[in-house]
C-alpha cells in the first residue's frame, strides 16, 4: 500500500454502514464481515456447510489467495476493492447453475452505474467492462452431492478505488478501477449495499419467472454479442461470430462453415 495514500481511502467497512437502509428479501440479512480471509468464495463455502441460509453475505477487506476464472489468482489489496461472496441455494439441477453469474453480473452492473454513475458493460462470461477496461469480474462455485444442488457460491470481485501504480504491470493496460474511471473516490459501502439490493430483485425474478429477463438485460449490456471471437476451453479453440445467448446462458458462436456451436465455460477474446 502506497503511504501517501489519503485517509479517506482507508475508510473501513462497517457493518452499520453495511446494513444501514438495505431492503432485501433475503440477501445480506445475515452478513459477515472479515479483516482478512484467503478467500471470501472458501469461507462461504464453509459457512454454506455448516448450514448457512441462502443469501449469507461473506465480506473481506483483504484476500490473502483471491480466487479468479480459470484457475487464476484475483489481487485483493486491502480497502481498495470490494471482495464479496453470496450463497444460494435455488431448487435448480447443477448444469443450470451458470445462469446464476450472469445474474450476478448483471446486478453488479446495475450497482455501479447507480452508486458510481458510470456505464457498465458485461463481457461473456462474467467480466464486468467500463471504459474498455475489466473493473470486476464473478467467480461462481457448486456445492452438489449425487447431481442434487447443495448450495452455490457467487463470489464478487471489484476494483474500486484502485489506482494505476496498485495495479500489477502485466494487469495495467486492461484493468480499471471506479476511482480511475469516474475521477473521485467511491464509497464501497454504497456500491455493496447497491449489488446486495440488485441480486435480491434479480435473483427473486428468477425464482418466480424463470431465467428469460436476467438474459434480456445481459443481452442489452453483453458487447461480446455480434463480435468475432476466439474461444477457448480447455485444449479447444473455436474462431467465429458470437451471435447470441441460449436460454441457459451459453454463448452461441456461427463458425466460418456456418454451424452453430455452444459455449457453456470458457475464455473469450474479442478479435473483430
Ligand atoms: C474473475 O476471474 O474475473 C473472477 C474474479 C472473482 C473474484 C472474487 S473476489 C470475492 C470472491 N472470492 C474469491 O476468492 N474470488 C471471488
Amino acid at each position: 500500500m502506497d503511504e501517501g495514500r489519503s485517509h479517506e481511502m482507508m475508510v473501513p467497512l462497517g457493518e452499520t454502514a453495511l446494513r444501514s437502509g438495505l431492503v432485501t428479501s433475503r440477501i445480506g440479512h445475515s452478513l459477515y464481515l472479515f479483516h482478512e480471509v484467503d478467500s471470501t468464495n472458501e469461507e462461504a463455502a464453509n459457512l454454506a456447510a455448516r448450514g448457512a441460509p441462502e443469501g449469507t453475505v461473506v465480506i473481506a477487506e483483504a484476500q490473502r489467495r483471491g480466487r479468479g476464472r480459470m484457475g487464476r489468482r484475483w489481487a485483493s489489496p486491502k480497502g481498495l476493492g470490494i471482495y464479496l461472496s453470496v450463497i444460494l441455494r435455488p431448487p435448480i439441477s447443477p448444469n443450470r447453475t451458470p445462469v446464476l453469474s450472469l445474474l450476478g453480473a448483471l446486478g453488479v452492473a446495475e450497482a455501479i452505474e447507480r452508486t458510481a454513475g458510470l456505464e457498465a458493460a458485461l463481457k461473456w462470461p462474467n467480466d464486468l467492462i467500463v471504459g474498455g477496461r475489466k473493473v470486476g469480474g464473478l467467480l461462481g462455485e457448486l456445492c452438489a452431492e449425487a447431481s442434487r444442488l447443495q448450495h452455490v457460491i457467487l463470489g464478487i470481485g471489484i476494483n474500486v478505488n484502485q489506482d494505476e501504480a496498485d495495479f500489477e504491470a502485466e494487469l495495467r493496460q486492461t484493468a480499471t478501477s471506479l476511482k480511475i474511471e469516474s475521477g473521485r473516490l467511491v464509497d464501497r459501502a454504497a456500491v455493496i449495499r447497491s449489488v446486495c439490493e440488485s441480486l435480491d430483485h434479480w435473483y427473486d425474478r428468477f425464482l418466480s419467472s424463470g431465467v428469460a429477463a436476467i438474459l434480456d438485460g445481459v443481452r442489452r449490456r453483453c458487447l461480446t454479442l455480434g463480435r468475432e471471437v476466439v474461444a477457448r476451453s480447455g485444449d479447444q479453440e473455436l474462431r467465429g461470430l458470437a451471435v447470441d445467448l441460449d436460454d441457459e446462458g451459453a454463448l452461441m458462436i456461427r463458425d466460418g462453415r456456418g454451424s452453430l456451436h455452444r459455449l457453456y465455460a470458457g475464455d473469450v477474446t474479442l478479435t473483430g
